[in-house]
């Protein structure tokens, strides 16, 4: 306990020191996510690291929101917390079946989920996030929409547009893909005044069952406002410490045991005192790859204002 106020006392002072500014995201550790200046989600955490008048930006994410970041704000030091917190789901698609299918296809959009790398972004035509994904969608002009990584998200987004046509890729998140939809009836059962809240990175069963389905941020807004005391809650469980602050007399539940992202949950205290001490690790991103994949990023920040 004395050595965590320790540690915040000191992680405020380097931060002062340092001019830099601390950006979490939903799904690091509570205690991390009380020492930053701002937590939220991928589409907050990407349009708000413009905004910055820091220089310095320490983030306690997975590499592909310390990407995001960097290619927005080519000039700021962005630094990851933990060098090796990384979305597997991000590494799910191949740029040779975008150019085959950007091949087999005439008007046809590359619509990439934040959750990817910066290679594949640099071979889409826009990004997307779980809150703006719709939006995004219905607003492009292409009939035909090839959707990566995430499979769940796009089938999702589908069912929304069927204006639109689907090619689908099979990325997913393990995290997400292992609430199972006959667990969540049985917590339904233990709670039937429970609305369900779902993260759209979950299955189509889940889905189904859900009463509301939306990003981190979205769960969050939802559960504050909603006249209901109980929630069943279909995330990553990062996102309880922000449900428990901003609700303290209502009770959030969880699936299973499994609702937790083993790389979010990298990131300490610890690692983000070292890497206000040292500005080590930077996070790098090749500069051509950087110039292309800085498009698609500022593309959804235009269709998705
Ligand atoms: P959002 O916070 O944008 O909903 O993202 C969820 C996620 O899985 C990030 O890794
Ligand atoms: Fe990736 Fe899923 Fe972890 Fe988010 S929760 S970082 S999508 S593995």
């Amino acid at each position: 306990e004395t050595n965590i106020e320790q540690l915040k006392k000191e992680i405020l002072e380097l931060k002062e020191k340092q001019d830099a500014v601390i950006l979490a995201h939903y799904y690091v550790d509570g205690e991390v996510q009380a020492i930053a200046d701002y937590v939220g989600d991928s589409y907050f955490l990407s349009k708000l690291a413009i905004e910055l008048k820091e220089q310095t930006i320490i983030f306690c994410g997975v590499s592909f929101m310390g990407e995001s970041a960097k290619v927005l704000n080519p000039g700021k030091k962005v630094v990851m917390a933990d060098e090796f917190a990384d979305c597997p789901m991000a590494h799910m698609a191949e740029v040779a079946k975008i150019e085959e299918v950007r091949k087999e296809w005439d008007d046809i959009a590359v619509v990439c989920y934040v959750n990817s790398t910066s290679e594949l972004k640099a071979h889409s035509d826009v990004c997307v996030t779980s809150s703006n994904a719709i939006k995004v969608v219905r607003n492009l002009k292409a009939k035909n929409i090839y959707f990566i990584p995430d499979e769940n998200l796009g089938r999702y987004v589908a069912e929304q547009l069927p204006e639109k046509h689907f090619i689908f890729n099979d990325g997913f998140c393990h995290v997400h893909k292992s609430i199972h939809a006959d667990e969540l009836l049985k917590a339904k059962e233990a709670h039937p005044e429970a609305e369900v809240l779902t993260h759209p990175e979950c299955t189509g069963d889940v889905l189904e069952l859900s009463d509301f389905i939306g990003s981190t941020s979205q769960i969050i807004d939802y559960a504050t406002e909603s006249a209901a005391k109980e929630f069943i809650i279909c995330t990553e469980m990062g996102v309880f410490y922000e449900l428990a602050q901003k609700n303290p007399d209502k009770k959030f539940y969880s699936v299973g045991h499994r609702q937790f992202c083993p790389n979010m949950k990298k990131i300490t205290l610890e690692k983000v005192k070292n890497a206000l001490e040292t500005l080590q690790p930077e996070m790098i991103v090749d500069l051509e790859i950087a110039e292309k994949s800085c498009k698609p990023l500022e593309k959804m920040l235009e269709l998705a204002a």
